[in-house]
């Protein structure tokens, strides 16, 4: 509703000392050639193999591939991580890291054997006991399902993932049945000041808020530590899982010896 000044923003990043910044949305040239001219590593977040190739041309160093289930601003063609990471690793020649829909170890696995150099994850971090939120919030992503969250804005071409509560089922409501399409009608609705309060007091209808698909997957508020440590250890549990596809059977097992996988794999 009220563009930010984004080049006195990118000021301030260079003038602090900021080494990396992840940048997202519609035409970032001018910010990434601001940044890279002061020597800043750039990651920048995109929703489409399209707008990955343009920031690559624009000279950014690595890609944040955000699938379709991620929070806040989903694109508008509504592709998800497994066609998105193998895409980006078939197509794109710089790293990139995939974002939407993990908080597990499971999910970083399957990531990096899509291609992807590590996950990136935002919704899960807000489910952590050193996450600046209420305590009210953490639990209404713990109660939530895969199933809670709402598209909204989509009739003005920016799709944003938004918590499932009553403020933004009613700004779906009217977005759907609007005669007129003018943004002004749900604009109190979608307000980012009651959202931000909604972190503060507690009330999880108090405004809309931004989550993932992967509430569906929360079900606890541990610390960093303890979610890292975990996801590491997952990670590496379903990975020697999947080798043992190729390990040889004990007695008892296949008389071929091994599990039959074609040869080129
Ligand atoms: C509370 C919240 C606020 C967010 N705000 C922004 C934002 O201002 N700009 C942005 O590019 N992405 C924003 N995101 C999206 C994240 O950067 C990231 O792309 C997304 O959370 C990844 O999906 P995941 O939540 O399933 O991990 C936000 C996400 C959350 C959960």
């Amino acid at each position: 509703m009220n563009a930010p000044p984004y080049g006195e923003y990118a000021q301030v990043v260079i003038d602090e000392g900021i080494k990396v910044v992840e940048t997202a949305g519609n035409s970032p040239g001018p910010v990434i050639k601001q940044l890279k001219a002061a020597g800043i590593i750039i990651l920048h977040k995109c929703t489409t193999i399209r707008h990955a190739a343009s920031a690559i041309k624009l000279g950014v160093d690595f890609l944040s591939i955000d699938g379709f289930e991620c929070a806040g601003h989903v694109g508008e063609t509504d592709i998800t991580n497994f066609i998105l990471l193998s895409k980006a690793r078939q197509k794109l020649g710089v790293p990139f890291i995939a974002s939407g829909g993990f908080a597990d170890g499971q999910g970083l696995a399957a990531a990096l054997a899509l291609g992807a150099c590590g996950i990136n994850m935002g919704t899960r971090f807000m489910c952590t006991v050193e996450a600046p939120i209420h305590h009210n919030i953490k639990q209404a992503i713990v109660d939530a399902d895969e199933t809670d969250t709402e598209l909204v804005l989509r009739r003005w071409r920016n799709t944003s993932r938004l918590f499932k509560n009553k403020v933004s089922v009613a700004a779906v409501k009217i977005e759907k049945e609007s005669t007129t399409g003018k943004f002004e009608e749900v604009a109190p609705y979608v307000s980012g000041k009651r959202g931000r309060e909604v972190f503060l007091n507690g009330d999880k209808d108090f405004g809309v808020w931004t989550a993932g698909q992967v509430i569906g997957l929360i079900h606890d508020i541990p610390t960093c530590n303890e979610l890292i440590t975990r996801i590491e250890i997952e990670a590496v549990e379903s990975m020697d899982a999947s080798r043992k596809l190729y390990e040889p059977i004990g007695e008892g097992g296949n008389k071929q010896g091994y599990n039959k996988l074609p040869s080129k794999l």
